[in-house]
């Protein structure tokens, strides 16, 4: 294999280095382009930009592969806790014994949040959604905690307080949403038992903690840990390279995640089916509007930038989604109606011609419902699994030496000099 490929633009050549990851991914290194040529490269959506090289996540879209820290997704969702799966894709390796209980212990002594920030939910609006919500908590932990970013030990302290803090926040805003008495996180409890129980504990009706909602918790959280270089990540590292503070980078990431071409699409597929159960229309409709060019409409839940023949945490998740119904004896007619959907589209022409699969989201929802979690609360779900996943590209950039802001450039298309007019002129 050559290690260099060569570039011909105006009667010359440049020879640009091929850098091959350890998955032998090849990638021309341009980093030098502009500077010897006075050429920039344009790529939409950059769909064939690598902005980093990057240890953390390898995904393979042909062979539907997904590996944290090179241990795949399928073996962390049968083996592993959220927790730990947190500590190896931010410590880059699974914690022994002790430093899993050390790690925990710290995730419990973090868990709490500061009193004043109760203020902040009681004067939002009742209606807002809690991805804006939960954005602007985080911003403000900030304020409350300043983070420490000077040794490591100190960066491991804010690390582990937003990943503790992230989930008492998210229950802590559907409690006063409800207008219920805030529910506070207990010691005895593990990371994904606590969320539940902070979530639908009650005065008035004690939560039973079922272990298989647990189970499916940590699974879903897991799922949803790491994902590369996607849109929310890319918008964490992007505004961690300015310097910003860790809060400030990740309050960015859920900004992003928000979008229903993100990870509000689980929400979305939610939204979807009950608008169509209760319509009555057969689910062939969703398919045709999904087909129709002069339709906006997308099939919510189907397709991916990257996976193109499908989705391992689809899988995943549709397996934990019917052993949880089962297990609970829970009938949902949305379930039927998405593996109905599902089946329609895969055999049609326009889904096969263009490489449209489920996604992570089309099954999560159910496990949601499942769970009790309210539809607009979905997405935060999703940003509460994908913050370790954050962290660690955020972590990765802090400790790279040759770390720059990121900048981009652009085609100027718009008009040459200009005179300003004088109002009266125009
Ligand atoms: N329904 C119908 N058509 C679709 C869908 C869909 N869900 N997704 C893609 N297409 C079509 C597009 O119309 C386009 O068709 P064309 O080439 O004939 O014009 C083609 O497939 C390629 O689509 P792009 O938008 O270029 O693909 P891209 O990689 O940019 O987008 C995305 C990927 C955003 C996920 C897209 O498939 C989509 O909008 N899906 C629905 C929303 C969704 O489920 N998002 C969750 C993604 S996973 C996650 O974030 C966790």
């Amino acid at each position: 294999m050559s290690e260099f490929v060569t570039l011909h633009y105006e009667g010359k050549e440049l020879k640009l280095p091929v850098l091959i990851g350890s998955e032998g991914e090849r990638a021309i290194d341009i980093s030098h382009l502009r500077q010897e040529t006075g050429f920039i490269t344009l790529d939409p959506g950059f769909a064939n930009t690598g902005s980093c090289t990057s240890s953390i996540t390898f995904m393979n879209g042909e062979k539907g592969i997904l590996r944290y820290r090179g241990i795949p997704v399928e073996e962390l969702a049968e083996h592993s806790s959220f927790t730990e799966t947190a500590y190896l894709l931010i410590n880059g390796r699974l914690p022994l014994q002790k430093e899993l209980n050390r790690f925990s212990v710290l995730l419990n002594d973090a868990s709490l949040v500061h009193e004043d920030m109760q203020l902040f939910y009681q004067n939002y609006p009742r209606g807002a959604h809690p991805m804006g919500l939960l954005s602007s908590m985080v911003t403000a932990l900030r304020s409350f905690y300043p983070e420490l970013q000077t040794i490591e030990e100190e960066i491991n302290v804010t690390v582990t307080r937003l990943l503790s803090k992230i989930r008492t926040l998210a229950a802590m805003s559907y409690k006063i949403s409800r207008g219920h008495k805030v529910v506070y996180p207990r010691a005895d409890l593990s990371y994904c038992a606590n969320f539940l129980n902070m979530m639908f504990d009650s005065p008035v009706k004690p939560y039973q903690i079922e272990e298989n909602l647990v189970d499916a918790l940590n699974v879903f959280w897991i799922l949803h840990a790491d994902h590369e270089q996607n849109c929310s990540t890319s918008a964490v590292r992007i505004v961690g390279s300015a310097r910003v503070n860790l809060y400030a980078a990740i309050a960015a990431g859920i900004a992003a995640l928000w979008g229903p071409l993100h990870g509000g699409a689980n929400q979305a597929v939610i939204e979807m089916l009950s608008q169509i159960q209760q319509s009555g229309e057969p689910l062939s409709k969703l398919v045709e509007r999904a087909k129709d060019k002069s339709d906006p409409f997308r099939l919510m839940g189907f397709g991916h930038r990257v996976y193109k023949t499908f989705d391992p945490r689809a899988l995943i998740m549709k397996k934990t989604c019917y052993d949880v119904l089962e297990k609970l004896k829970i009938v949902d007619p949305l379930l039927d109606m998405a593996i109905e959907l599902e089946e329609l589209a895969l055999k049609d022409d326009y889904f096969i011609e263009h490489n449209l699969y489920p996604n992570v989201d089309f099954y999560s929802g159910i496990v949601l419902r499942a769970m009790g979690i309210p539809t607009n609360m979905f997405t935060v779900m999703f940003a509460i699994g994908r913050l370790p996943g954050w962290i660690a590209q955020w972590k990765e950039d802090a400790d790279n030496p040759n770390w720059r802001i990121a900048r981009p450039r652009q085609v100027y298309t718009g008009p040459v000099r200009t005179a300003y007019a004088p109002i009266r002129e125009r």
